[in-house]
């Protein structure tokens, strides 16, 4: 019986593997989004996961005490208000915001958004709007 239940934990295992060596399509994924705000999991690494979000409109002021946040912008463009600047992040450009710096991500157009951070990580941070949202899904 237990080598039976060792080989199909095998089974399981190279299932996973097989899953997680997969490419993924970012434009693809990010044509099955239709809600705003609202970022998905793509895949993880070493803890940290790969979340597309598509945006337009604002998000609230707010920040991340113990996490870096990274953006990077695969269409469109996102400005983000921060205490004492002002960045607009352009289609293939990417800004952390370093933590515990407050921000506010504003999109008066579609954009498309890369995040990549440790899975415990809010997307709105220390604060909580109607747009938050506590468990991310995959897509
Ligand atoms: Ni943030």
């Amino acid at each position: 019986m237990t080598s039976i239940k060792n080989r199909s934990e095998d089974i399981d295992l190279s299932n996973k593997q097989s899953n997680m060596t997969q490419k993924i399509n970012l434009i693809e994924k990010f044509n099955l989004i239709s809600e705003y705000w609202s970022p998905r999991i793509i895949t993880e690494l070493n803890g940290q996961q790969i979340r597309l979000a598509k945006v337009k409109g604002e998000l609230i002021w707010h920040s991340h005490e113990r996490e870096d946040e990274m953006f990077y912008v695969l269409k469109g463009k996102i400005k983000l208000l921060l205490e004492d600047q002002e960045v607009i992040i352009n289609e293939g450009e990417v800004f952390v915001v370093p933590r515990g710096v407050k921000h506010k991500p504003i999109a008066e157009e579609e954009c498309w958004v890369v995040l990549f951070e440790p899975a415990e990580t809010k997307h709105t941070g220390d604060q909580f709007c109607e747009q938050t949202i506590t468990n991310f899904n995959w897509i």
